[in-house]
């Protein structure tokens, strides 16, 4: 029960740099090969994980990854576009799946992935997402103990820098999945979902396109109704102004301490570059094989990771899943429920994949999970298209 994951990676992108640090040090991971077409990622992943006795393997095609044996469950990583293709492989030989989020870009996409897993035997699971974070896990505990009521009212509020950040091209194309629906609300969402029970049975939402030289959704608002009458208002802005880290006692998306200092950083990143492939040049200064690698030590974190801000109003009490735990206020009195600080950052996610592979448990972030994620999300793109309420049918209880 003990047995690390033997993991394969497809994609060593941005996504992998970020899941590293788990992926390096949990003990239930065990990082064997990996595929992505760049050679020096692939030299750098061979030199961060080789032992002695096991030389870590790299391959410049997913096919070839999977047809690797000691390989027994992949991580996807790759770009949004190929998820459907990269799972569907993985299946058909049998390994296991974590695929990043947005699932994938169409309902019809997520349902092949789900038939896949399902003919292969295999299990599905999506992430990582901010649902996975502990704060949220707990909140989400609370309120299914009963001990506050149910949940009726859920505020969800994040302001970043999302769209400023260097991005690939597609990455600013909402048909090819760009945007912050795609990308931020596939957490935003998914925290909403997990804390309102799962069942959202209508979407009514409008985007902002308030930059003409970003040309894709950079911010929108939601309010989702739920199967049992709670609601939920979901506002995200990714136009690198107001930064709702400030609530949060400067404690970034990752835990990682923030300076308030570094007001406009992404912006002026962004003005040293005129073309879009000067712009995809400087993404990958920030990728694995590029960057300096973070394998030696998880970096120092002020709390567990989050998504901004986020309120439940039960009936017997309000709700704050904050970086150290989840703040109560009741009738009487306030208290803090705490959290141990992280020793592995998202250490959750592996839990959650290790005991579905080793134990058989169904896993709250299954295929069928994240297909209800980006059911919400394309909805919050067709409401603000057309105006009008959307009414969901692809939804599923939070377990
Ligand atoms: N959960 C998170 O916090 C988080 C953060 C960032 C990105 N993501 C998700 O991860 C995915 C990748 O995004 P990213 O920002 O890392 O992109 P990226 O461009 O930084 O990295 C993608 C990597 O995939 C490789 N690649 C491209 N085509 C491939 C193929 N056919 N086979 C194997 N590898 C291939 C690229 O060479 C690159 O190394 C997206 O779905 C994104 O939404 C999740």
């Amino acid at each position: 029960m003990t047995e690390p994951l033997r993991l394969g990676v497809v994609g060593l992108g941005r996504a992998f740099m970020l899941m590293l640090p788990t992926l390096a040090h949990h003990p239930l991971a065990q990082l064997v090969a990996a595929a992505d077409p760049r050679a020096e990622a692939r030299r750098q992943f061979e030199s961060d994980f080789s032992r002695p006795d096991a030389p870590a393997r790299s391959y410049d095609s997913v096919e070839a990854l999977c047809a690797d044996e000691a390989v027994e469950a992949l991580y996807i990583a790759s770009p949004h576009q190929f998820h459907v293709a990269h799972v569907r492989l993985a299946a058909a030989h049998g390994k296991h799946v974590l695929v990043e989020k947005p699932m994938a870009l169409t309902i019809a996409d997520c349902q092949a992935m789900i038939e896949a897993a399902g003919a292969g035997g295999v299990h599905l699971l999506v992430g990582h997402s901010h649902s996975f974070d502990a704060p949220y896990l707990r909140a989400a505990e609370l309120i299914r103990s009963g001990r506050f009521g149910r949940a009726r009212m859920i505020t969800a509020a994040n302001y970043t820098d999302f769209l400023y950040r260097p991005r690939r091209p597609e990455e600013l194309d909402t048909a090819q999945g760009g945007g912050v629906v795609f990308s931020q609300g596939a957490h935003q969402v998914d925290i909403v979902r997990l804390l309102g029970g799962g069942l959202v049975s209508a979407v009514r939402a409008t985007t902002g396109r308030f930059d003409p030289a970003r040309p894709t959704e950079g911010a929108y608002q939601a309010f989702l109704s739920f199967a049992d009458g709670a609601s939920a208002t979901l506002t995200y802005s990714g136009y690198g102004r107001y930064d709702s880290d400030e609530q949060l006692g400067w404690i970034g998306e990752m835990g990682q301490p923030r300076d308030p200092e570094s007001y406009g950083a992404a912006r002026r990143g962004l003005a040293q570059v005129s073309t879009p492939e000067e712009e995809a040049a400087l993404k990958n200064t920030r990728t694995y094989g590029v960057a300096k690698s973070a394998v030696a030590a998880p970096p120092a974190a002020a709390g567990h990771n989050h998504f901004g801000p986020i309120t439940i109003c039960c009936e017997q009490a309000d709700l704050r899943p904050l970086t150290n735990g989840v703040m109560i206020y009741a009738d009487e009195r306030r208290w803090l429920e705490p959290l141990q600080a992280p020793t592995v950052p998202r250490a959750e996610v592996v839990d959650e994949f290790h005991a579905a592979v080793r134990a058989g448990i169904a896993p709250l972030h299954s295929g069928a999970w994240g297909m209800a994620t980006l059911e919400v999300c394309l909805a919050i793109l067709e409401s603000a298209r057309t105006g009008r309420e959307v009414a969901l049918r692809h939804q599923v209880a939070a377990g």
